[in-house]
Order: C-alpha cells, then structure tokens, then sequence
C-alpha cells in the first residue's frame, strides 16, 4: 500500500502540491488524472525519490520514502513523461543499457530482455536504432525498460502523449495484463476516456489538490445531473437566449453554434425540450444525450474543461 499524507511541493513561489493525502491499494490500478500543469508528474517524482520529499510523508509498503531509497528503487518501475532512451543505440542495446544499471546479472538480462521486447512487440525491430523507430514505439521500448528488474509497482506519466491509436491500444492492453498479473499501476493521464477505460479509482487533481476521488461511478454521483442533452445549432448562439426558452434547464455553453441542456428527468422532457426550439430562429441539427462522465464532473467541480 502507499500512502501519500500532508505533501506539498514548491518550487519557488510555485506551489505544485499543496496538502496531498490518499492512499493507493496493493495491486491496484489507480489514474491521476488532471489537466496540464495539476501536480501530476511532481507527485510521480516525488513517490519514486527523483524529488526530495521536504513536507508531509510517503511510505510505501511500510517504507519510507525517506530513509528506505536503496528498498524501494528495487520494487518500483518508473515510465517516464520525457522518454528516456539514447537513439542512436538499437533498442537491444538500449535495454542493455537499463538491465546494467539494475545491475541485473548477464544471463538473467538477456532472457528479460527477450520476454519485455516480445511482450512490447518489438522484439522483431530489436536490431534497429532507436531513432527510426515511431513516437509510439520509443514509448513502448521506455514501457519494457521499466520492466527489466520486475517492480512490484510501477508508475507511468502520460505514457501515450505522443503516440498513434494503434500503439495506444497495444499500451493499454499492456498496462491491463501487467495489472493482471499482479502489480500495482499508477497511471497519470490528462485524458479523461483513458482514465475511465483504464483505472480502478481515480484522483482528479487540480492545481495541486486532489478534488475528487474513487471509482468512476462514485465519481460520476458528484454530478447534479445523470444525463446533458448536446444541442447543436445551424448558426452561431447566446446562450442566453437559449435558456430563455427553457428557463426551467440549466444551460451551458459548449461551442459558438451548441449548448448542454439539463436539468431532472431529462430524457422525458425532451420532445418538451424540441417542441419549445421550434420558435427559436436558429434551426436544431444535431441532437444527441451525453452519458455521465469524468469530463463533466471536473467541469462541475472546477467550472473549467479538462481540455486535451
Ligand atoms: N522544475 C520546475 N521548476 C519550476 N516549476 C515547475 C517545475 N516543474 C513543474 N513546475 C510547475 O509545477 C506545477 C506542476 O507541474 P507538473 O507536476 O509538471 O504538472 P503536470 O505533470 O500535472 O502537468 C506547474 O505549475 C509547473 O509549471
Ligand atoms: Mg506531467
């Protein structure tokens, strides 16, 4: 278990983090979740000792953060934001590199070496220099040299910015098996979808405070209304004079030409809803009921979109 109490981080006048606490469970596959800028991966470097901790505690597993570095680096994998590999050198090579400063022994190295470039697929293009390979190959290479001495926990910050939907795919099933079989995932992200497809329970941080956190459906009961109705217009519109015709729904701006609608029992009212458009100038031609999601709870806690 990690638990993470009372931290903070400045830098300068910059208050990355202020007054973190939670905790995350063994084996658990837990999304950070937050725009550019929240705190997220100050709080990664923070967990895997690449930052002094000054204010509040961290233990994982009983140790501390502190004084049990040696312990720790051996049980934790850490995937960085800025991918860390030298492109001149083949992606072998590359795992070599890493495997060595692991010191894990020669024979053992070349086996895992083998089953992390298999598991990432890039076993076949194991020979080619690092520069030829896509944005999302070099991230995969920087997933499987995380693994090399086998961490019981890792950490991945944003590990698919950068990357084709292809190889996105190919990570989260990656994350989803090596959450299988065991270990515990922390996974930043400031994509909400990827949150809610991948993560157990999920912090919503922001401006260095965790706002929100728990499962994506106790998330989802923070918001007012289940249901938002998308409204999109032929022509640029006031919003405000949208909810003169349907005063009793709460409206906002989603777009120059659309709006959310909503308000209780919203898919009943809505013939209501199009009947009283009709005397509105500006024609309806699109429609469609947007379900719960991680998007509108940060809109509703923060008043700001969680932009990609
Ligand atoms: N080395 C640094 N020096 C000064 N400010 C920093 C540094 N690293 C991060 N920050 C600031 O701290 C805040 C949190 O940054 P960061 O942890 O990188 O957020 P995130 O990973 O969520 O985008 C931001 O305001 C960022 O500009
Ligand atoms: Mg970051």
């Amino acid at each position: 278990m990690i638990e993470i109490k009372n931290v903070s981080k400045n830098y300068g006048e910059i208050q990355a983090l202020k007054n973190v606490s939670f905790e995350i469970n063994s084996g658990e596959l837990f999304g950070l979740l937050g725009p550019n800028g929240a705190g997220k991966t100050t709080l990664i470097n923070l967990l895997n000792t690449y930052l002094p901790l000054k204010a509040g505690s961290i233990t994982i597993n009983g140790l501390s953060i502190k004084s049990d570095v040696k312990e720790l680096k051996q049980i934790m994998g850490v995937v960085p934001q800025e991918i860390s590999l030298y492109e001149e050198l083949t992606a072998m090579e590359n795992m070599k590199f890493w495997g060595n400063n692991y010191r894990i022994k020669s024979e053992i190295l070349k086996d895992r070496i083998e089953y992390y470039l298999k598991l990432t697929g890039l076993y076949k293009r194991r020979h080619s220099p690092v520069a030829e390979y896509s944005g999302g190959m070099k991230r995969r290479l920087n997933i499987a040299s995380s693994l090399l001495h086998e961490p019981k926990i890792l950490m991945m910050d944003e590990p698919t910015v950068g990357v084709d939907p292809q190889s996105r795919n190919y990570i989260f099933e990656l994350i989803e098996k090596l959450h299988e079989e065991g270990r515990t995932i922390i996974y930043t992200t400031h994509y909400m979808a990827e949150a809610e497809r991948l993560c157990e329970r999920i912090a919503i941080i922001d401006y260095g405070k965790i706002i929100a956190l728990g499962t994506k459906e106790e998330l989802y009961k923070i918001l007012e209304h289940k249901n938002a109705l998308h409204l999109t217009f032929i022509d640029k519109i006031d919003s405000e004079e949208v909810q003169k015709i349907v005063p009793e729904f709460d409206i906002r701006k989603k777009s120059k030409n659309s709006v959310y609608i909503s308000g209780d029992n919203l898919i009943k009212r809505i013939p209501n809803i199009l009947k009283k458009l009709e005397q509105y100038k500006n024609e309806t031609v699109d429609i469609h009921i947007i379900r719960p999601n991680l998007e509108n709870v940060f809109l509703q806690l923060t008043g700001r979109e969680l932009r990609e």
